[in-house]
């Protein structure tokens, strides 16, 4: 089958990469040239392990091409794909002036039956909204379909070739058969649907992720309180099989490109219908202030941070993704330096994202280019995000090159800390030493 993929971000670039993986043709096309001119010459525009070799390799296959010519493209095509950014707005509703530019654009190029498929996180009703604006351009039939992706940063390339299910949204027959022969290659369960529920489908999942996560954080929260262990608390209710030991890490809370996105925009489609979603606004609250408790740690160890020397271990919003959309790094940076007025040294280091996170972080940070020139001589480290390299240091002899060991856990990742010379202090932790610091 030939694929048009229009859109060439995170889930653009993984699921047509992995489209041609499948032995399709596909042509993906975006209006950003540079994006393509790289792509066409075999560089990565993101860091996701394992796609920049399925490109190299489906590309020499003639299997994969890149274009700024979307018209091009979609003429080359059975399928087109709409996979382009639908960022929030301010008041939590989904921009979709990109998603209406493409279907502009659609209608104007094709001249024969296309199947039109939304791939981006889009809201319920948007395969009409998609439908009515091709259609004021022509006759000819086509179909709109929603097929969202569930794919996770980091994981992206394994997630779609080994996915957990598919889900097809259609309301054609003769679209159905085209897109089950599409997806077939993968041996992936597919589920057939109508489009509103395929819509849904999408930003109910990661609601319902979102929600498990602030919902052990709040565990994690009173367990502190209460002085129980939420591992021990997540290890209890997740062998229960109708909870699921997944997603129940609690933590600084979740970040990226999709849950603080979807989850306001679930809110938005609930209130478009008159519908008050309270549980997802309390899924947000709860999020909004989970990295404080990073603060509220160590001002528990050091209730003056004046003149401190604090490591902030791995910047992107989590371990294997370069992405700092959301990531609690920032908040918690900038809430040190504000707290402080800036009278505060802070170092960082992470494994990929040092240089996205230039652009990003307030001047009087000073970057690190490995753990140990990061925590060298400094009062606190706070590890953000749990990155293979930053979990796997001989933390209890490494510790010893810091001023004062004090090391705060905000993912829960490191293990057999019960060492009398370190302060450690996870997130909903029983029994860690805390000793107040007056200096
Ligand atoms: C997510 C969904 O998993 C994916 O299915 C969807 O298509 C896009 O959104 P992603 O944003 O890439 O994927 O990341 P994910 O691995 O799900 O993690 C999201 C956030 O939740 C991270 O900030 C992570 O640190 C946090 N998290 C996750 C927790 O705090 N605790 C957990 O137990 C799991």
């Amino acid at each position: 089958m030939r694929i048009a993929m229009i859109g060439t971000g995170y889930v653009g670039l993984t699921t047509g990469v992995c489209y041609s993986e499948m032995g399709h043709s596909v042509i993906c096309a975006d209006i950003d040239e540079e994006k393509i001119r790289q792509l066409q010459q075999n560089h990565c525009p993101i860091y996701e392990p394992g796609l920049k070799e399925l490109i190299i390799k489906n590309s020499s296959k003639g299997n994969l091409s890149f274009t700024t010519d979307i018209e091009a493209a979609v003429n080359f095509s059975d399928i087109i794909m709409i996979a382009v950014g639908t960022p929030s707005l301010p008041d939590g509703s989904v921009d979709m002036s990109f998603i209406d530019e493409v279907a502009h654009k659609i209608g104007q190029s094709i001249k024969d039956y296309k199947v039109i498929v939304n791939k981006s996180t889009v809201p319920v009703g948007s395969a009409d909204r998609v439908r009515k604006i091709v259609q004021s351009y022509i006759k000819t039939p086509f179909d709109v379909a929603s097929v969202p992706e569930f794919l996770r940063e980091g994981s992206a390339v394994k997630d779609v070739l080994n996915g957990e299910r598919i889900v097809i949204g259609i309301d054609s027959e003769k679209a159905k058969d085209i897109l089950i022969k599409v997806h077939e290659p993968f041996q992936i369960p597919i589920q057939v649907t109508d489009i509103r529920s395929a819509e849904l489908i999408k930003y109910a999942a990661n609601s319902f992720l979102a929600m498990k996560i602030s919902f052990i954080n709040e565990i994690a929260n009173l367990a502190e309180k209460v002085g129980a262990d939420v591992l021990e608390v997540a290890k209890g209710i997740g062998s229960d099989s109708r909870i699921g030991e997944r997603f129940l890490n609690a933590g600084i809370g979740f970040g990226g490109a999709c849950f603080p996105k979807d989850t306001l925009g679930i809110i938005n489609i609930a209130e478009q219908v008159g519908h008050d979603f309270k549980i997802m606004k309390e899924v947000i609250n709860v999020n909004r202030k989970q990295y404080m408790r990073i603060i509220e740690h160590l001002n528990a160890v050091y209730p003056n941070l004046y003149g401190k020397t604090v490591s902030i271990l791995g910047l992107s919003f989590k371990p294997n993704t370069n992405d700092l959309r959301e990531a609690p790094s920032i908040k918690i940076i900038n809430d040190l330096v504000k707290n402080t007025n800036g009278n505060i040294r802070i170092r960082v280091y992470d494994p990929i994202s040092m240089d996205e996170a230039r652009g990003v972080l307030p001047e009087i940070v000073k970057y690190c280019y490995s753990v140990e020139e990061a925590i060298v001589d400094s009062d606190a480290a706070i590890i953000v995000t749990e990155w293979k390299e930053i979990v796997e240091q001989d933390w209890k002899n490494l510790s010893r090159i810091m001023k004062t060991a004090v090391i705060i856990d905000g993912r829960n990742c490191l293990e057999g800390m019960d060492d009398d010379s370190i302060t450690y202090l996870g997130i909903g932790r029983k029994n860690y030493k805390l000793k107040i610091i007056n200096l």
